[in-house]
Order: C-alpha cells, then sequence, then structure tokens
C-alpha cells in the first residue's frame, strides 16, 4: 500500500461526525457541552428500562467483584437467577433451552447453526437452507447477513455471504396484487410454501422472520392471518420456524414477545437488546426441547462464544427484567405506544411526504415518500433519513434512521418504556418540524 493519508480524527474506525455523550438519565442523554438530548430511540432501540439505573449498575459491580469471568458452560449464581426468571416469568412455556451470545448477530448466528445442527443430528443433512424475507435485519455477521434482507448492509460483502431463498415480507402498504391485509397475509404466507416448493422441501431447514419487522422495513406489523399461515406450513414440510425478537422481545411492542400477538409458537426464538436493556451486552436464543433433543442423543454441542451470558451481564438482566415486571412497563408500553401512534398521527396525516405511521407498543416507525399518493421514495442520494436523523439531534431528539431498497426512508421511533406524555408530545412535534425543515429546504 503507498496511499501515506493519515486518517483524522483517530476514531470512529471510519471517520464521521459522532455525537458526544458525557452520561445519560432516564430518557434523556446529556454533553458535555451542556446539550439534552430526548433519547426517542433508546439507544438502538434497547434502552427499554431507561438510563442510568442505580440498582442495575450495583448488580453489574457485585457480580464483576465476585466472579469477574466464567467460561460459558460453568454455572454460576448470576447465570442460574437468570435462568430461572426467563423460566417463570418471561418465556413461552415450550421454550426451554436457553443459550446465550453478547448481541443479537451472535444469536441469530447461533439459531442458523442450531437449525443445520438439528437436522446433520437426525440424519436429515440435505437441509440447510434457510428462508428469509425481503425487508428483514437479523445481523451483520457473514452468516446473519445471508439471511438479512437488507441489500445495503450486504451488498460489498456478496461474494462472501451465501445466497439464501429469499421471500416478500407481509408489507400491506406496497403488497403487490393484494388489495387487502388478508389477501396481502395469504400471499406472503403462500411465497414461503411456493419458495418451499422450488427449492425441493428436503433442503429447507427453516424459515426466520421478525414477528413485527424492525428498522429494516419500519415497525411493519403483518396481517393477523400470516404467521398462523406460516406456522402451518412449516409444520406441514417438518421445517423449523425462528422468531428473531432481537428488536421486539421483553416488552417492546406491548406483549413480553411479540410472536404472542398471533399465539405464534416459534421453534426457535432469539432476542437481544431488552434482555439487558443495553445495560449489558447479553442476547438469549431458546429452543423447545425437541430441536435439541437430536444434538443430545449424538452428544454433540453447540461451541459458546467466550463472553456468551458473561455472569456481570446476567445480573444486569435479572434485575432489568425484574424492574419491567415491577414497574408494569409491558403495558406502559403498550399505552405509550399508543398515545405516540395517535401524536405522530394527528401531526403528520397532513404532511404529504408521510405514507404512513406504524408499529405495535413503543416499536413505531414513519415511512417518508416523495408523495403519499404514488409511495414513490425520495432518490436515495438525497438521504432523507439521515438528514432527519441530523435535523432531529440539532432539536434535541434522537430518531433512529432505517429502511433499505425501496423502503429507504424509515424513522423508527423506540424510546424507553418510562417515556411520559409530554415527553411523546416532543417526540412528535419535533418531528413534525425536522420533516418540514428538510422538505422545504429540499423544495427551495
Ligand atoms: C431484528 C434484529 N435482529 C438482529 C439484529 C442484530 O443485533 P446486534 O446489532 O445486537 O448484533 C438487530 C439489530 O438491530 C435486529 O433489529
Amino acid at each position: 500500500m503507498d496511499d501515506t493519508r493519515r486518517l483524522d480524527p483517530d476514531w470512529p474506525f471510519v471517520p464521521t461526525p459522532t455525537v458526544s455523550i458525557e452520561r445519560a438519565e432516564g430518557v434523556y442523554l446529556y454533553g458535555a457541552d451542556g446539550t439534552k438530548i430526548l433519547d426517542a430511540a433508546g439507544g438502538a432501540i434497547a434502552a427499554n428500562i431507561g438510563h442510568g439505573r442505580k440498582d442495575v449498575a450495583e448488580a453489574v459491580a457485585r457480580s464483576l467483584a465476585n466472579t469477574s469471568y466464567l467460561v460459558p458452560p460453568f454455572e454460576c449464581p448470576e447465570r442460574r437467577a437468570l435462568v430461572d426468571r426467563l423460566k417463570s416469568d418471561w418465556l413461552p412455556s415450550h421454550l426451554t433451552r436457553m443459550y446465550f451470545c453478547s448481541g443479537g448477530s451472535e444469536a441469530i448466528d447461533s439459531a442458523l447453526r442450531l437449525a443445520r445442527l438439528h437436522f446433520v443430528c437426525k440424519g436429515e443433512t440435505s437441509r440447510y437452507k434457510i428462508i428469509s424475507r425481503f425487508p428483514s435485519y437479523h445481523g451483520t455477521t457473514i452468516g446473519t447477513l445471508a439471511v438479512s434482507g437488507h441489500d445495503n448492509r450486504r451488498v460489498d460483502y456478496e461474494p462472501l455471504v451465501a445466497t439464501m431463498p429469499l421471500v416478500p415480507a407481509p408489507y400491506p402498504l406496497r403488497f403487490d396484487g393484494a388489495d387487502t391485509n388478508e389477501d396481502c397475509g395469504m400471499a406472503a404466507a403462500a411465497a414461503i410454501e411456493r419458495a418451499i416448493e422450488n427449492e425441493g422441501p428436503e433442503t429447507v431447514a427453516a424459515v426466520i422472520g421478525e414477528p413485527v419487522i424492525g428498522s429494516s422495513g419500519g415497525a411493519i406489523v403483518p396481517p393477523d392471518n400470516y404467521w398462523p399461515a406460516v406456522r402451518d406450513i412449516c409444520d406441514k414440510y417438518g421445517i423449523l420456524l425462528i422468531a428473531d425478537e432481537v428488536m421486539t422481545g421483553f416488552g417492546r411492542t406491548g406483549t413480553k414477545f411479540a410472536c404472542q400477538h398471533w399465539d405464534l409458537k416459534p421453534d426457535i426464538m432469539v432476542s437481544g437488546k431488552g434482555l439487558a436493556a443495553g445495560y449489558a451486552p447479553l442476547s438469549g436464543m431458546y429452543a423447545t426441547d425437541q430441536v435439541v433433543a437430536p444434538i443430545a442423543d449424538r452428544k454433540k454441542q453447540m461451541m459458546f462464544y467466550t463472553y456468551g451470558g458473561h455472569p456481570s451481564a446476567c445480573a444486569a438482566a435479572d434485575v432489568v427484567l425484574d424492574v419491567v415486571i415491577r414497574e408494569n412497563l409491558i403495558a406502559k408500553a403498550d399505552e405509550a405506544g399508543a398515545a405516540l401512534q395517535q401524536a405522530l398521527e394527528a401531526r403528520l396525516k397532513e404532511n404529504p411526504h408521510v405514507a404512513e405511521v406504524r408499529g405495535k407498543g413503543l416499536l413505531r416507525a414513519v415511512e417518508i415518500v416523495t408523495d403519499r399518493e404514488t409511495l414513490e421514495p425520495f432518490p436515495e442520494e438525497l438521504n432523507i433519513s439521515g438528514r432527519l436523523v441530523g435535523e432531529g439531534l440539532r432539536r434535541g431528539v434522537f430518531y433512529y434512521g432505517g429502511g433499505t431498497g425501496p423502503v429507504r426512508d424509515i424513522i423508527a421511533i423506540g424510546p424507553p418504556f418510562t417515556v411520559s406524555r409530554d415527553e411523546i408530545d416532543i417526540i412528535a412535534d419535533t418531528f413534525a418540524d425536522c420533516l418540514d425543515a428538510i422538505t422545504t429546504k429540499l423544495a427551495g
């Protein structure tokens, strides 16, 4: 390499403007220069119980003083307490096996490994394909990119990434050939069955999906008939169903898990962000006894990640999950989510650039287009979602930019569940002001 340039500043990795925060408390982030930012995204839709809870910090400190580090297969009080709490208060009763990692991508990658290993151990070695949907996001490892319907994040790595069957997600606003929500649900489920038949059912290991699509599509809620139909299709062909609840899990959509809106029982479920609510890097993969039994019979193991289920992260999650129940925060997420939807609709319903305000609980999103009648997106190079996030920061509110491909200008909104009515109004008012400022500037 003969390029001798020195990049500045020395951090972040690829130099880019950043935001400098000194401390965070409740739903606010505070900068050293006195700025105060309302965290309408809970970080990356993760900080479910708000920032700066001392009881979580104290539990982490106690754990670090107690054990510092143990290999993931060892038991310790922090891991035992979390496993017991997940079992008694949180996980659907059919999901009895728990495997901990540090982040959503690792846990989804593990779910893909688990699906494959399950069939290898059952002797069905031809099954390896994972059917996924567009749009979707399941992580940024080379494995999880292969099942993510997210062109922007995958395109540069193409030669390294496996090609897996991709089908349209049930996205009522933009689903070709479906006039009603029900049509869309049935057509999207039928697309999965068609893909299974085209690929050869004996080659398919699993179908993966976010029960409510997160920031890649912008809080897309499927029609009610979709997940029951997908469950039936998976059962018909002996295929595993993986629910990615990395963003939705632990109360975000107003139920413990988003699957419960449709009484959906996945074979494998993955959670991340909400498990320790941003206080520690922790994620989990959960499965049924039936999924794990063939692996146990063959005396095989799922290799661990060094930091999987770190004791201090388990200690953080144990307090976080206690707080969510004790403070009745799931019901609060549901109520606050409805109020947020109403507030956003009230401010944006006349705006010609708003295609839809949607979501469930406190996972909401606004889709921005050139014209709500045609649903034509803005040209990609205008980077509307990036501009909106920048404008929001200048006005003291942090929104989460998302979207990919034709659904590119998505702004996700997912504040902590403790957000107040006044703060919801600030989030909605500021959003409308930001959008006006951007579109007025573009028009001028
Ligand atoms: C639905 C979903 N799955 C997986 C991931 C990847 O999680 P992580 O960024 O913790 O690796 C994300 C992250 O946003 C997500 O929203």
